[in-house]
């Protein structure tokens, strides 16, 4: 059983020591393709691979057709918007992800991204602090829980919008849940975003909504650059001198907002939420586990196509 491990941002070195550790006790060969520059690089190593890990490496139509032998892929990670899940299935692939693997390494670049905007990107001038702030996390899934953890330890007040959950399962949490995602950005000075990208979800961070956000809003973006309608968070913080953005993933416009909005705007050079050694060794060895079971026992938990 070859299993390739697609990374174009690789995985910290104890990561991929730990994930070669699995394959090689499960009898399975490892094969790594690390910072790949070319699409064809990864079309030509999936060739004869009968399982491939991947992180935000575009698994499309192409590559998945490519890869023959292929029985399994894994994403290590929690979005999936990068896999073609309907071509997976009409090529007989099991596709998974490993959801919840990285939430503390996203949450905690939530807090750096947070403290970096507060403080005017450390420009000398006085900012502000956290402690006492409201706090709006948008989908309270495994990166937002622990967004909620970290921000009890902030002294901040915590709202959380999750169509998905109860107000009861919120609140459990000692976060006070609210009823819309227009309550949650009109209550909120600071909102983190934590919703997937989906056919519902993307351009759905737009002006009418962000417009709704209280006075010296920052809106902190780890999750995906399509849930936001970037022409429309142009015109609002043309509009509003008083909002800022700072964002791990870089816009499709980053060079304009970078121009427009010096001093208010941030994007991360390369996306760095799930970047740490343990998330990488959370995720990694997850996915290895993930194929190991798939591929002798049949264990099909955490499989995302039909
Ligand atoms: C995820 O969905 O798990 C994160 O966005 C991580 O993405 P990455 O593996 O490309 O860092």
């Amino acid at each position: 059983m070859k299993v390739l491990i697609a990374t174009e941002k690789p995985f910290a070195a104890e990561a991929t020591a730990g994930i070669k550790n699995v394959l090689d006790n499960a009898g399975f060969e490892a094969a790594f393709l690390e910072k790949y520059t070319d699409k064809q690089q990864l079309l030509d190593a999936i060739a004869d691979a009968d399982a491939a890990i991947f992180r935000s490496d575009i698994f499309d139509k192409a590559v998945l057709d490519a890869g023959k032998n292929l029985k399994i892929v894994v994403r290590a990670g929690a979005g999936f918007d990068n896999v073609d899940l309907d071509a997976a299935t009409a090529n007989n692939i099991c596709a998974m992800n490993t959801p919840g693997q990285n939430a503390n390494a996203v949450a905690e670049l939530v807090f750096g991204l947070a403290v970096y905007a507060v403080r005017n990107l450390f420009n000398g001038a006085s900012g502000t602090e956290l402690l006492g702030k409201k706090l709006g996390i948008h989908a309270y899934g495994n990166v937002g829980r622990n967004v909620a953890r970290i921000a009890k330890g902030f002294g901040m007040e915590i709202y959380a919008y999750d169509p998905f959950l109860t107000k009861e399962q919120i609140e459990a949490e000692g976060v006070k849940a609210v009823g819309s995602v227009e309550e949650l950005y009109s209550t909120c000075q600071i909102v983190s975003i934590h919703i997937p990208a989906t056919a519902e979800t993307k351009n759905s961070i737009n002006y009418a909504l962000l417009s709704k956000m209280p006075k010296k809003a920052l809106l902190i973006n780890t999750a995906r650059k399509e849930v936001i309608n970037e022409a429309e968070i142009v015109k609002l913080m043309e509009d509003r001198a008083d909002f800022k953005y700072v964002t791990d993933i870089k816009p499709g416009n980053d060079a304009e907002m970078a121009e427009k909005f010096a001093g208010r705007y941030f994007s991360s050079p390369k996306k760095m939420g799930a970047q740490t050694a343990e998330a990488n060794t959370n995720a990694g060895i997850a996915a290895a586990n993930q194929i190991v079971d798939f591929i002798k026992n049949g264990n099909e938990r955490f499989r995302l196509n039909k």
